[in-house]
């Protein structure tokens, strides 16, 4: 067992040589908060209104769903805020090792929500009763041909006026805005203390692991699964989290 503290992500600091496709195991489990605090502009802006939907949308004995939990901020955010509404939190990861660490931190938490964690392929499990699915920054890792699917369990899964957070890395088109935007998030990078040698490694050993999507995109399948209400609610350069009401 790892211990419960976050240390600083130098997992990409020296040269790799061939650089390994990017997973979420116990090297990356221990550095993981940080790791998304420096890599993600706007993620604690993101998080935190994640609870304040979840105050906004979740109803009575409904069911939450934190699909691709890893190690519970959103979870936790939600929790918070619905306390006394006899609402179930659903949180969801397939990395035993995150899991193992997200149980831990969950276990020193005083929140009175009840909460189940459960070790598997979002892609599998039983969405029902929900009044509030959230999938902050996984589905961009989700195989591109099953995202229609996953999605349209969301949606028969939710409750009319449910609500839906996806929060995601974009890509854009032309090639030239997408460079731009790539460009402005290495920028934030660099702002953050990785170093050009730690960006581009990552870049290697997270491509073809997550893959982006537009904006277009997203908002179009969004629709196509039923999805009339659906929005944007915060982009900071290539991040952007989204609303779709049922
Ligand atoms: C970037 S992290 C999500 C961060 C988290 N939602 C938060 O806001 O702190 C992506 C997580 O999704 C999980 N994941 C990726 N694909 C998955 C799948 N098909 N089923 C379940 N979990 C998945 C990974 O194990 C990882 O913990």
């Amino acid at each position: 067992m790892s211990d419960s503290k976050s240390k600083r992500d130098n997992l990409f600091a020296n040269p790799l040589g061939a650089v390994p496709g990017f997973v979420f195991d116990q090297a990356v489990v221990d550095v993981f908060p940080d790791m998304i605090s420096r890599s993600v502009p706007g993620y604690e802006t993101i998080i935190s209104h994640t609870g304040e939907l979840a105050a906004r949308f979740v109803q009575p004995d409904t069911n939450c769903y934190d699909l691709g939990c890893s190690l519970g901020a959103s979870t936790l955010a939600i929790s918070h805020r619905i306390e006394g509404r006899n609402a179930n939190v659903i949180a969801v990861d397939n990395s035993p090792a995150m899991l193992e660490k997200c149980r831990l931190i969950l276990a020193s938490d005083s929140t009175t929500t009840s909460i189940d964690l459960v070790n598997s392929d979002i892609c599998n499990i039983d969405i029902y009763n929900a009044s509030l699915v959230v999938m902050n920054f996984t589905l961009q890792f989700v195989p591109v041909e099953q995202r229609l699917g996953l999605l349209e369990k969301i949606y028969r899964g939710l409750n009319p006026g449910g609500c839906l957070i996806i929060s995601e890395k974009l890509s854009f088109k032309p090639e030239s805005l997408n460079s731009l935007l790539s460009e402005l998030h290495h920028d934030f990078k660099r702002g953050q203390g990785y170093s050009n040698l730690e960006i581009s490694q990552k870049r290697d050993s997270i491509e073809n692991v997550l893959v982006p999507e537009t904006l277009d995109n997203h908002i179009q399948r969004l629709r196509a699964c039923g999805f009339q209400s659906t929005s944007p609610w915060f982009q900071c350069f290539n991040f952007c989290s989204l609303v779709a009401i049922k």
